[in-house]
């Protein structure tokens, strides 16, 4: 049931500090800063030389979420649309590992590219919410997200255990890879340790109604960030348009000179992510967007002060390891999307045309 809310979509954002507890659960030593994933044995991906993620929507903005945290740490990582990658076929090797991230894990596109990706002779690893789910069955080695059940068509708690299982995983991947932890973990495991609470802060303290109601009426709302502050710039545009219908957009944020600037005007707000990476590049970035005459919502811990001064509005988020910034940003911009939808009063858990699981290619 959904628990006296009024949506599921709702509930589900409320859950997300019990689901991130259960995804990190048992998986995290804070102290030596490492990682204990059981379901792969000592020294498992000593072999990979590089990874490929393959998903769609909003499982595919994890996968480009984690592709960013692997290449940061020399690991070559690769994130496609399922549905493109079985017709692209990029080449794969036994040292490749394929790694379907799948919510429901009935995703017609995503099995299909992992299928090929299986039968040319890569590694398989699925991803995915949903215990015994097809995805599973496909691939030789499985990661719960243990988000628990999610009914809204709106993935919302899903994305924040996917992107934290694969934090973990990408972790593991470095140890087996070369041997040693990353100079990131022991502040990352720190900081996954805290990312229930961080979540619950941003749901207690949240002034995204407030952001809702000042710019409903926009003729489009925009996106940006750049690193992992790309995929959530995606997220949160997809999120926006699917529920609410407005038109939304992300951009990374390197992007935006190189054409969306022609479509920014007064009535065009701007959501700018900052995650901690190159911040500095994206407060540019929006110098350039108001200069248009776009107002700007800045999402941020802002540690510096330095984006408060600028930004029209801020969405703050608590300080915290930037590698894992943007899942508090995300949360932050689920609330914009639903809190503008019920404002349209919109049938935010079953938006039109879409379904919960997309079983045709
Ligand atoms: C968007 C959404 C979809 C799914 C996509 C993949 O809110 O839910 O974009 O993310 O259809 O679904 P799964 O993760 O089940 O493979």
């Amino acid at each position: 049931t959904k628990g006296g809310y009024e949506h599921y979509m709702y509930k589900e954002i409320h859950e997300q500090p019990g689901a991130l507890r259960r995804t990190t659960q048992s998986r995290l030593n804070t102290h030596a800063g490492g990682v204990e994933l059981e379901e792969f044995p000592p020294e498992s991906f000593a072999d990979v030389k590089q990874v490929h993620l393959l998903a769609m929507g909003t499982s595919h903005h994890a996968g480009m979420y984690a592709a960013s945290l692997l290449n940061s740490r020399g690991i070559p990582a690769y994130a496609f649309m399922a549905g493109e990658y079985s017709v692209i076929k990029p080449p794969v090797t036994p040292d490749t590992l394929v790694v379907a991230v799948s919510q429901s894990g009935e995703t017609a596109d995503t099995l299909d590219a992992v299928r090929r990706a299986r039968a040319a002779g890569a590694r398989t690893l699925a991803v995915t919410n949903v215990v015994g789910s097809s995805i599973t069955r496909e691939c030789d080695d499985e990661l719960l997200i243990r988000a628990g059940p999610e009914i809204g068509v709106a993935a919302t708690k899903t994305f924040s255990s996917q992107v934290t299982a694969l934090t973990l995983l990408t972790e593991r991947l470095v140890e087996d890879v070369t041997g040693a932890k990353s100079p990131e973990a022991r502040d990352l495991m720190e900081a996954l340790s805290r990312l229930p609470g961080d979540v619950q802060e941003v749901l207690d303290t949240s002034m995204a109604r407030e952001i809702a109601i000042e710019y409903e009426g926009s003729d489009a709302y925009f996106f940006i960030g750049r690193g992992v502050a790309h995929p959530v710039a995606l997220e949160g545009a997809l999120k926006f348009k699917e529920i609410s219908y407005e038109h939304a957009e992300g951009f990374a944020a390197s992007e935006l000179k190189h054409g969306p600037l022609a479509l920014v005007t007064p009535l065009s707000p701007v959501f700018a992510i900052f995650t901690g990476h190159e911040d500095e590049a994206t407060l540019s970035n929006v110098k350039e967007v108001q200069a248009r005459g776009a107002p700007v919502i800045a999402i941020t811990s802002d540690r510096s002060g330095e984006v408060t001064e600028f930004a029209d509005h801020v969405l703050r988020i608590p300080d915290t390891h930037p590698d894992i910034a943007g899942v508090l940003a995300n949360v932050q911009l689920q609330l914009v999307a639903y809190h503008a939808a019920d404002l349209l009063e919109r049938p935010i858990d079953k938006p039109r045309n879409l379904a919960k699981c997309v079983t045709v290619e």
